[in-house]
């Protein structure tokens, strides 16, 4: 229907450059750049690790700080923002979000991704993709699917369950397809159960595309595609960047190999892709100067939500009428840490400093700045030919502790242990950090403590002699800012945990499967990841998922949950600020079921809601059935089970301030009978207990009341078992019986 010639639909099937798609006949070609969190621009050509020089841009915080903030507005806006830089280049896809779901601690990219928690991550993708095609750009979520580690990332099967992968894997890509209909997606670089994700039809196409409806093009990760072939006829549209193998394509439609056809459908949606991103190519293109201002400015609010306080005895906030002087230990309120290593590396704009930002804050006080460690210092190695140096480091710092009423500590991950391409060993600061910490706060000093890295840290002694503690994430080039605004109760802290920080790693449910070996990873723990586990386990942690807290104080009333049709729910609550400053409360809503074989609760719903003190505002979250279904194997389908379930409203998933329990009527599925089900699902089933009725009265009639053991064995009794238990039912009618129970239903449901 293009007119192209088999050679130029093939064409279309790779890109042009290693950022930009092939142009053919009437369809534009376009252009791509990284990322989740700022604009790297590198012209057509370029690196595709963040190695080589992109454009000047603005660095938001990453998924891990946009995240805490469970702030649907702000996430839209920042994803806005982004689409607004992006078409001031011509760029029409947006390689991001990144909706993987945090599995281990150790992933090596959990700073690009947004939770433990699929809903979270859903929701965070769902405003993040609404936001930058606001502006004409196709966002690119991405990796699908099941791409929760770096060890081995171009060739490990990650082995997954079907319920786990439903469940846990793919619903923040499945929320975000349907609700936010992304033009675009990114498959990722491993294997799945053994296929690779770039030519898994499975996932690019059965689910994907015909279960969800996505109607957009798919390109690989850079490098991910391993068979052209087989990857076009599983779903795969662009294979990133061009290998120069589009003439194994054309030879396969030669052949009869590939049916031409399936290049006429990538033609289309591509053809689709370039009229949707069309806008994004037109106008005057202008370097990213322009929004220095108003997007730092965004940048730096984004940054505010995204803090979480962990620990506030009541040091925070700072006076700012107090003239006491502060000593800022940490090279990193100096060199901040603001993002991470890897494709999604930018060049920012401008990069405020915490200490800068700090003085200017509060001008009458006196803030001594000591570095408390070197950045070389994580390297083990070199920690030990410099101990006399890190000492000296110490030393200072103490001894600027000493002289302060304040000590402000900042420390967390290095650069290098934060990157694309390695998991981390460890979620332990460096020994020299661990040091620094115990020595400020044997001062006896009051210390704050603010932690930067893209991923939880396992907190350690001193976490209990520190007066405060902030999970300050990479929080951006505003991050500083941000940080200093926090500090001084400009604004109060509203971030809450996207990811539950346990006491140690080895409590971390994936740790004995976690990074895998010989090319497979097995999610040997299932559905229980994150709080699932440790909620379900009922065992410590050192915070909760969820957790946050503020300079304010909150209080929940009316609360209310109805049940709608028998099938969901809807949730109605009042709160109040009853602090005395302007604050966001974020209230959240978990779903426990009376199944066995189901995490203790699954968050399926939240708000946020920015409140002046006093003030109340009543709010109401619908649960759709969905929230209320889980996965089942045999029939392969989300079923909802008629029966009762709690609906907990919380502040953290252990933090629970009401929990009510309703009853739903279930979705009503009829499952179709088989020779093999139970006496006891024959008898469940309205059609099987209508063809079994004569047989079941027969037996009545001639065996006095089975005792319940009886009862209970027969019940688990698959039917067929009963041809040779001398009842008076052969085989042949078992299987009669099965055919006929199977029309009644399809009867029905015409019905
Ligand atoms: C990363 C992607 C990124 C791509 C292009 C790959 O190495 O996995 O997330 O979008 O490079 O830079």
């Amino acid at each position: 229907m293009h007119k192209l010639t088999i050679e130029e639909k093939a064409s279309l099937t790779s890109g042009a450059t290693t950022w930009t798609s092939q142009a053919a006949g009437t369809i534009a070609s376009m252009h791509m750049s990284d990322g989740p969190h700022g604009l790297r621009y590198q012209g057509s050509e370029g690196d595709s690790l963040g190695l080589g020089a992109s454009v000047p841009s603005i660095c938001f915080p990453t998924a891990a700080g946009l995240a805490s903030t469970w702030d649907r507005d702000m996430i839209h806006k920042v994803g806005a923002a982004l689409g607004e830089e992006a078409r001031a280049l011509h760029v029409s896809m947006l390689l991001g979000p990144g909706l993987n779901i945090k599995r281990s601690p150790l992933g090596g990219r959990n700073f690009e991704y947004a939770s433990e928690d699929p809903f979270l991550a859903g929701t965070y993708g769902t405003a993040f993709v609404k936001g930058v095609q606001s502006q004409g750009v196709s966002a690119v979520p991405k990796h699908f699917a099941v791409n929760n580690q770096e060890t081995d990332r171009f060739r490990v099967s990650a082995d997954v369950d079907e319920r786990t992968l439903r469940e846990i894997y793919l619903p923040a890509f499945e929320m975000t397809v349907k609700q936010a209909r992304p033009w675009a997606f990114m498959c990722s670089y491993n294997k799945v159960n053994g296929v690779y994700a770039s030519q898994n039809h499975e996932l690019l196409t059965k689910i994907l595309r015909d279960e969800w409806g996505f109607d957009g093009v798919v390109v690989s990760d850079w490098g991910a595609v391993a068979d052209r072939v087989a990857a076009v006829k599983a779903g795969l549209d662009i294979e990133m960047p061009p290998s120069n193998t589009d003439h194994k394509i054309v030879a396969a439609v030669r052949s009869g190999a590939c049916d031409e056809s399936v290049l006429d459908t990538v033609a289309d949606r591509i053809a689709l892709l370039a009229q949707r991103t069309q806008s994004s190519r037109t106008g005057e293109q202008h370097d990213l100067q322009s929004f220095a201002e108003t997007h730092d400015e965004l940048a730096r609010k984004a940054a505010q939500e995204s803090v979480v306080m962990l620990k506030n005895t009541g040091i925070l906030p700072l006076s700012t009428s107090d003239t006491a002087p502060i000593a800022m230990i940490g090279e990193f309120a100096r060199t901040p840490r603001y993002q991470g290593g890897g494709s999604s590396h930018v060049s920012a704009i401008r990069v405020h400093a915490l200490v800068n930002e700090l003085r200017s804050a509060l001008p009458n006080r006196t803030i001594t700045f000591a570095p408390g460690y070197a950045l070389t210092q994580h390297d083990k190695s070199a920690e030990a030919s410099d101990e006399s140096d890190a000492q000296r480091y110490i030393d200072e710092a103490v001894d600027a502790a000493n002289r302060a009423a304040i000590a402000i500590v900042n420390v967390g991950y290095f650069e290098s242990d934060e990157t694309e391409g390695a998991d981390k060993t460890t979620i332990e600061l460096s020994d020299a950090q661990n040091t620094l910490l115990e020595a400020v706060t044997a001062t006896g000093t009051p210390t704050v403590v603010i932690l930067s890295g893209g991923g939880v840290i396992q907190l350690g002694q001193w976490a209990d002699k520190a007066d405060a503690i902030l999970e300050g994430w990479l929080l951006g080039e505003a991050g500083g800012a941000a940080l200093a605004d926090i500090l001084i109760g400009a604004v109060s802290p509203s971030g809450h945990l996207n990811e539950t920080i346990p006491q140690q790693l080895e409590d971390n449910p994936s740790y004995l499967h976690f990074p895998g070996s010989n090319g497979h990873v097995l999610y040997g723990e299932g559905l229980y990841v994150g709080y699932r586990y440790y909620d379900t386990l009922n065992l410590p942690v050192a915070y909760t998922f969820g957790f946050g807290l503020s300079y304010a104080t909150f209080a929940y009333s009316n609360i209310k949950v109805e049940v709608i049709d028998g099938t969901h729910a809807k949730v109605s609550l009042t709160i109040t600020n009853t602090g005395n400053c302007q604050a966001a409360a974020v209230p959240q809503i978990y779903v426990r079921s009376n199944q066995p074989d189901r995490p203790v609760h699954e968050l399926k719903g939240f708000a946020r809601i920015d409140l002046a003190p006093a003030e109340s505002r009543s709010i109401t979250v619908e649960l759709d059935a969905r929230a209320f279904a889980s996965w089942n194997i045999e029939q392969h389908r989300w079923r909802v089970y008629a029966g009762d379930y709690t609906v907990e409203i919380g502040t953290s998933s252990r933090d629970i301030v009401s929990s009510t329990t309703i009853s739903l009527d279930g979705d009503h599925y009829v499952a179709q009978l088989q020779t093999m089900s139970t006496l006891g699902e024959w008898l469940a089933n309205p059609y099987g207990a209508q063809i079994l009725k004569p047989f079941v009265d027969k037996v009545r009639e001639s065996v006095a009341d089975p005792s319940p053991e009886m009862a209970a064995i027969f019940a688990q009794m698959p039917l067929i078992k009963l041809a040779s238990w001398g009842v008076g039912l052969d085989e042949q009618q078992i299987e009669a019986m099965a055919t006929a129970a199977q029309r009644l239903a399809e009867t029905a449901s015409r019905q």
